[in-house]
């Protein structure tokens, strides 16, 4: 399936074959990211692939016991033609991730219709999986025996279980002490070389890109094209869940870019072979302390990024100097989207709220709440649309932000005022009791009061 695919330099259009692609993935001439594209698309209506047949087999496959047919990304395998032998998939039955409505927080915004796509739900508990599962593959096809990422935590998650299954060794840079302790946890599990750099997020890609010049490993952060190809499939699997219609809006959380404008790039080809009939506004919401794309957007109309140093509890998203950010701006204005900023006790609250609707999910993926609640009272979104949000990692990524904040101790004095009413009513702390019913059925009715 090689010849099928190419790359394209996302600045400079330029084009290459895979074999020319280089470890970096950036186009040597204007150091751009590339994007990979099938041809064949592009021929008359008639050679493309056809809706009706695809939607028909995609579905058929559900019922298939072959795990590249269960896969909730090889299972859409006509998408993502980027393996030379298919039987080389690495996979762990990622995606196929629960859309879930979400009635109380649609209730109490007044939206009509609210509803989540969970991709907390995947095997390793993040979205990394449906992209970890494209490029690895595409790795130990390509021969390499080490791969390697810095990472807030999840990408080295997924990347080390994928690297484990596949019987490949993998080297994770992390940001010291600043990343979620469920992650780490994951990563050693995995049997990943581990590395702990005194620096942060933005400080680990640059020591990346040093050692991928001097050592023979294949990089598998989302500057990886093939990545993005893995990425895009929820976007296939919320058009298949909502029959084939799309809704009018898709709220992501922003930290190096790469997925807002993975799924606008699903959403798109979806548009272009006749899947759908149109896309969603796709949105990007940061917390306020590492907000690169939203200060862009507002001060430089999206042509110029200057890197922010990022303060942010939700660690995933603590990111000041994103490598996708002119593909994310190219999603934004391709679907008409917005982007909007918001902060730590609105983090928080959101946390809590999708938490009490019995699903949960990592600060990082609250934002989206967040920002749908700004985007309602900005006008952006209109109360009788469809909202989608992209809940990226599962609650217990992080277990000791959720634990602070039902103690009351996660957030500052000033930094909860605002909102502080609001948290005691979703504060549910734990009870420590002498092992006595009595005590037990006095606590029971102090509540039920
Ligand atoms: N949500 C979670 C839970 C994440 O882990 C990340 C990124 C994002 C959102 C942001 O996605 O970078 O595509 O804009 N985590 C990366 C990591 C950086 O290393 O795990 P993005």
């Amino acid at each position: 399936m090689m010849e099928i695919h190419q790359f394209r330099c996302t600045g400079c259009s330029a084009i290459v074959a895979p074999e020319a692609l280089g470890g970096d993935f950036r186009c040597p001439g204007c150091r751009e990211l590339y994007e990979v594209f099938y041809p064949g698309w592009n021929g008359p209506r008639h050679t493309r692939p056809n809706p009706s047949a695809l939607r028909w087999l995609w579905r058929e496959r559900r019922t298939s016991l072959q795990a590249e047919d269960r896969s909730g990304v090889w299972r859409f395998r006509e998408m993502l033609p980027i393996l030379g032998d298919e039987a080389g998939m690495v996979t762990l039955g990622e995606g196929n991730t629960p859309l879930y409505d979400l009635p109380r927080s649609a209730q109490r915004l007044g939206l009509a219709q609210l509803r989540a796509k969970h991709q907390g739900m995947n095997p390793t508990g993040s979205f990394k999986d449906t992209g970890m599962t494209a490029a690895l593959s595409v790795a130990r096809e390509r021969g390499f025996s080490w791969v390697a990422c810095a990472s807030t935590g999840n990408t080295s998650a997924a990347m080390a279980a994928y690297a484990a299954r596949a019987g490949m060794r993998s080297l994770v840079l992390l940001p010291q002490g600043k990343i979620a302790w469920g992650k780490l946890a994951q990563a050693m599990d995995y049997g990943a070389l581990t590395l702990q750099l005194r620096t942060d997020f933005d400080g680990c890609v640059r020591v990346l890109a040093e050692v991928v010049g001097r050592a023979p490993v294949y990089v598998l952060n989302s500057v990886n094209p093939y990545r993005i190809e893995g990425q895009k499939t929820p976007a296939l699997e919320i058009a298949e869940q909502l029959e084939w219609e799309v809704p009018d809006h898709l709220v992501v959380p922003g930290g190096n870019l790469a997925n807002s404008s993975a799924l606008g790039k699903g959403f798109l080809e979806m548009q272009h072979l006749g899947l759908t009939a149109r896309v969603p506004k796709i949105s990007v919401i940061q917390a306020d302390g590492a907000n690169p794309l939203v200060r862009s957007m507002q001060e430089f109309g999206g042509e110029r990024l200057e890197p922010v140093e990022a303060h942010t509890r939700a660690s995933a998203i603590r990111i000041g100097n994103p490598a996708s950010w002119r593909k994310a701006v190219r999603i934004l204005r391709q679907t008409g989207g917005f982007v909007e900023q918001v902060s730590e006790a609105e983090i928080a609250l959101a946390k809590a709220e999708i938490g009490s609707e019995g699903i949960g999910c990592e600060p990082a993926s609250a934002v989206t709440l967040a920002g749908l609640k700004k985007l309602l009272e900005h006008g952006k979104i209109a109360r009788d649309e469809s909202v989608v949000l992209l809940l990226t990692g599962h609650t217990l990524k992080d277990p000791d932000y959720t634990i602070h904040f039902h103690r009351g101790d996660l957030l500052a004095g000033d930094e909860a005022a605002p909102v502080v009413s609001q948290i005691e009513g979703l504060r549910r702390n734990t009870i420590e009791l002498d092992a006595d019913a009595d005590q037990v059925l006095r606590e029971l009715e102090r509540v039920r009061l």
